[in-house]
Formats: C-alpha cells, structure tokens, sequence
C-alpha cells in the first residue's frame, strides 16, 4: 500500500473506530439498564404487587416506606416503579433500528418517555423538598440540578421534534437521556470507583466524601461533556480527533462495565 493510500484510509478508520467505540459504550449501557430494570421489577415490583410496602425497606434506604405516611409512599413508589419505565423507553427511543423500522412507535415512546421523565424529576423534587428525604447538602443539590436538567432538556428534545427540526432533536433527545440516566450513571460510577480502587476511596456514608461529591455532580456532568466530545468529534475532518474520542468511550466503556459489575454484584444482587 502506498503512503498515499494509507493516509487517506486512516481519516475512514477513525471514523469507523470512533463509530464502534460509541456502540460498544451504548452496548455495555444497555446491559446495565437493562439489569437495572430487573432490580427494579424484581425488588420493588414484586413486594408492591403482593402489598409488602414495608418490605421496600429491606435494602439500605435513606426514607423509603413510613407507616403514617401515605402520600409520601404512593410518591415513592410511582417514583420507582416509574424509574423501569423511563429507563427501557429511554432505551428504546436510542436503538436506530426501531426509530428506523417503526417510527411511529418512535413517536409514541418518545411522548411517554419524555412525560414519565419530567414526572420523575417532579416527583423526585417532591420527596426531596416537600417529603424532605435528605442524605446530605452536597447531593440534595447535584439531585436537584438534575431534575432541573431533565426538566429543561425533555422539554428542549420536545420542541424540536414538534418543529421538525430532526437534527437538534436528536442532540437534545441524546442529552435528555444522559440527564435521565443521571441516578443510573450515579450507581455506575459509584460502583466502579469501588472496583476500580478495591474499596470506597474518597467515600462517607452520606455521599459528601470527595469522591462522592466528584461522582454525584460527575453522574451527570461526566456524560453530559462525553456527549458533547462525541458530537465534536463526529464532525470533526480530522482523523486524530475521532481516534482519540474513540479511545475515549473505550475507556468510558470499561470504567462503565465495572460499574454495571459492581451495582450487580455488590448493590442490588444481594437483596434480591
Ligand atoms: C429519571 C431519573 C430518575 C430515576 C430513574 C430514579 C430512580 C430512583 C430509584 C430506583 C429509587 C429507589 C432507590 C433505590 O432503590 O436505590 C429512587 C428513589 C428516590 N429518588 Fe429517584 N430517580 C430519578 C430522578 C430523581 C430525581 C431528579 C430526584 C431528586 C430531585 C430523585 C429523588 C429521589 C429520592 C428522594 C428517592 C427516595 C430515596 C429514599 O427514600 O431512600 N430521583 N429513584
């Protein structure tokens, strides 16, 4: 191969590269929801279904169920009943052969997705605000902004698809989902800072140690600036920008599947 050759191949390698790292990223993720749903049902379903509310307590919770207070147990359990609904939509609405092959039924997930996400982030404000379930100062406030982030960005993902404007849309949808994904990505990264250091380095019992606070405004933040990288880097003509945004998912890959190992392993597997 001459060197001509093989310099133009290398800008149609990257991009290649950049385009299997993103699906190997997207891969590991919906393992992780995915088992993430299946706690889900399997814990709270199952002891909601057979009336054992009380039973939502078996795990470490900061409130949970509370005897006297029905209000608050029926906005905790929408809450996290919800959770499995919004996190398969959300799923849904990103796997390119559905919104290709079905995009009516794109349409409706969509609304769905985007009406359960915005009464996830009210419902979480409630039991933060109005409930007052609180594990400390720091990540009541890396909660909030998220929801706030959910509640602007669904609403932004909304807009542009009533506006046919397909390419934003897509840019907000990819964002509503990392927001959306927030307490997710929380457990992930968590749990695969405890892997990664074979211990919990930096962390207390009320999320405010430095590594917690790093990860509750990181669950976010971190994929939120990926995304963006990301979006940069496949429009970029340059064939070393998308190589090193594909090294980065690939290392965003494997911090991910230590993480989805370790919320299996060590944070839902045992109480199930
Ligand atoms: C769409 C994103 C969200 C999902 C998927 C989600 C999911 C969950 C799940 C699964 C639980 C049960 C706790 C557990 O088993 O560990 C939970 C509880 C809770 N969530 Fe969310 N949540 C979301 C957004 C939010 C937001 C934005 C807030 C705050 C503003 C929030 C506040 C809470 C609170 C206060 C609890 C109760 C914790 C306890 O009593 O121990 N959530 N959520």
């Amino acid at each position: 191969m001459s060197i001509a050759s093989s310099s133009s191949a290398a800008p149609a390698v990257a991009a290649a590269a950049l385009n299997w790292a993103g699906r190997l990223w997207f891969a590991v993720a919906v393992f992780g929801q995915a088992a993430f749903i299946g706690f889900i049902l399997a814990y709270y379903g199952v002891r909601t279904a057979t009336g054992n509310f009380a039973g939502w307590n078996d795990k470490p919770l900061i409130d949970g169920y509370v005897e006297g207070d029905p209000m608050g147990n029926v906005v905790f359990a929408a809450h996290v009943l919800l959770a499995s609904v919004v996190t398969l939509g959300g799923l849904m609405q990103l796997i390119p052969v559905l919104r290709r092959r079905w995009p009516g039924l794109h349409r409706w997930t969509g609304r769905v997705f985007i009406v359960i996400a915005l009464f996830m982030a009210l419902s979480g404000m409630w039991l933060s605000l109005v409930r007052g379930t609180s594990l400390s100062p720091v990540s009541d406030a890396a909660l909030l902004i998220n929801a706030v982030l959910i509640l602007i960005f669904a609403g932004l993902a909304w807009r542009e698809a009533l506006k046919r404007r397909f390419d934003q849309h897509r840019r907000w949808a990819m964002r509503t989902f990392m927001v959306v994904s927030g307490v997710w990505f929380l457990r992930v990264g968590l749990m695969g800072w405890v892997v990664v250091n074979r211990g919990p380095v930096g962390m207390n019992d009320t999320l405010s140690g430095p590594a917690d606070i790093v990860l509750t405004f990181g669950s976010y933040l971190i994929p939120l600036a990926v995304l963006e990288l990301y979006f940069a880097a496949q429009h970029s003509r340059h064939g070393a920008v998308r190589a090193a945004m594909a090294t980065l998912l690939l290392l965003a890959s494997a911090y991910t599947a230590a993480g989805v190992f370790g919320t299996i392993a060590f944070m839902w597997g045992p109480y199930l």
